[in-house]
């Protein structure tokens, strides 16, 4: 069976569809004796016979192991300035109890983005003092938790919520340690990033001159004269999916530039740097993500260099990545179900694509609607020899946008009760998940060690009604 004319360019017709491509895949995840995706030698029949589909399988081991790879190259990387380095795991990608434990346990910090995350954090014995809160509309009531814990630190979005802060302290008399989210005009993915000067975005404040100084440098001011806050340093975050370093660099410099003019202007060293997150994954074969330690090498000479000219001491550096660690480490199991082949026009002729529907969708991964992300497939529990044909694999809910993986090559003799596991779903997939059409929310499972175990248990019809009511 020949590709098809149907398939976007990057999809290449697979040798063999039953291969589970690098890196798209946990490490602990192989075909088995028989032929089953296994993780850590668990089938993925016997996770679906006991915890039901569709699941969120997670690689525990592998989770663990990506954040210590990002601890361990950051480190090693900046071991030579004299700042250090921090790696806080951005907890809005996939966070649980669980998760916080693990990646606190693993040596990295927690970033959160709600009151609801710090509890979690909280709730996992994160130390406050390894914690930091973003956000571009932080309530009085997630300020006043976070001064309250006294949070390692509250990074500052705006001129109205850095006030905000500062009065908050004031009344509850406690000092916020604060870090100024800018905007350096960067704006990264994938292999390229784009300079701008305006910024036409909801976060963070712009590094650009607005009658006689920017609202990044009125914030320095107002924070280094406030008695209730103490001003940490400058943080930005330039985009997602980014595989180069040039972006990062070109924020670097800029952030430093500011830190050299804080100095000049007010006589203060900022004593740290965040660089955000955005550290691409693969999702399907089309992403060639570099590993950690490329990108710290190449961040950390950025910042050697910079810091050289600008004659300024290196601030402690920190970098959140979210994807990078969670993202790889799960996959989604479905069961499949209905099929339905339909002709397409291409051209003069029409061409077949075929639909195969599973049992969640767009509840359970909303990145191919909000994102248009493209995702992979493979049939889990068995090999086949059939042919590979362009297919399409489609959620249950009540939307044609439903889709799971909008292009894929999949065996011909797929059919309904069939196990499909899509890979690269560890991160902003069960973080995004709804009851769109009273779906019930999917179970968690960590596999560690050769056993599985529930983390987050697959809501019930009761859990789907218990705040209604009416009910
Ligand atoms: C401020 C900030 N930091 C970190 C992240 C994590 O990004 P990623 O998961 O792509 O690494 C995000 C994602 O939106 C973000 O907004």
């Amino acid at each position: 069976m020949p590709a098809s004319n149907l398939a976007p360019d990057w999809l290449t017709f697979p040798a063999d569809p039953n291969a589970l491509r690098e890196p798209l895949w946990p490490e602990g995840v192989a075909r088995n004796g028989d032929g089953e995706v296994a993780v850590h030698g668990i089938a993925v029949s016997e996770l679906a016979a006991e915890y039901g589909t569709p699941l969120y399988v997670v690689d525990e081991d592998d989770l663990r192991s990506r954040a210590r790879a990002f601890r361990d190259a950051f480190d090693e990387a900046f071991a030579d300035l004299a700042g250090g380095v921090d790696v806080y795991y951005a907890g809005k990608a996939f966070l649980t109890v669980d998760v916080a434990r693990w990646v606190t346990e693993e040596g990295l910090r927690l970033d959160t983005c709600s009151g609801g995350e710090l509890a979690v954090a909280r709730r996992a014995g994160v130390p406050a003092a390894n914690l930091s809160l973003h956000g571009n509309n932080k309530s009085v009531a997630e300020i006043e938790a976070a001064l309250t814990m006294g949070l390692g630190r509250i990074v500052v979005d705006s001129l109205d919520e850095l006030e905000r802060v500062g009065r908050t302290a004031e009344r509850l008399g406690t000092t916020g340690s604060i870090m100024l989210r800018l905007t350096p005009g960067v704006h990264a993915s994938t292999h390229e990033f784009i300079a701008t000067a305006h910024e036409d975005q909801k976060f963070g404040l712009s590094m650009v001159d607005d009658d006689g100084a920017s609202p990044a440098q009125r914030a320095v001011a107002f924070a280094l004269e406030h008695p209730r806050l103490e001003l940490l340093g400058v943080h930005a975050h330039i985009g997602s999916q980014i595989f180069e370093a040039s972006g990062f660099a070109v924020a670097a410099r800029k952030l430093l530039a500011f830190t050299a003019a804080v100095k000049a202007e007010h006589g203060v060293e900022l004593a740290e740097m965040d660089l955000g997150g955005g550290y691409g994954i693969a999702y399907t074969e089309a992403d060639t993500p570099r590993p950690a330690g490329e990108l710290a090498a190449a961040m950390a000479a950025v910042v050697r260099e910079t810091v050289a000219e600008l004659g300024i001491a290196c601030p402690r550096i920190s970098i959140e990545p979210g994807r990078a660690i969670s993202g790889p480490a799960g996959f989604t199991l479905y069961e499949t179900g209905v099929q339905k082949t339909v002709a397409v026009e291409a051209g003069e002729s029409t061409l077949p694509r075929r639909y195969i529907s599973v049992d969640g969708g767009m509840s359970d991964n909303a990145r191919p609607v909000l994102y248009e992300a493209d995702y992979t497939a493979v049939v889990a529990n068995r090999v086949t020899e059939s042919d590979a044909i362009v297919s399409r694999v489609v959620g249950k809910h009540c939307e044609s946008g439903d889709i799971v993986v909008r292009d894929v090559y999949l065996p011909e003799d797929v059919a309904a009760g069939d196990l499909l596991a899509v890979p690269a779903t560890g991160a902003y997939c069960w973080a995004l998940s709804s009851n769109y059409n009273y779906l019930a929310r999917p179970a968690v499972v960590a596999v560690r060690g050769g056993a599985s175990r529930l983390m987050v248990r697959r809501e019930t019809e009761d859990d789907l009604l218990a705040r209604d009511m009416g009910a």
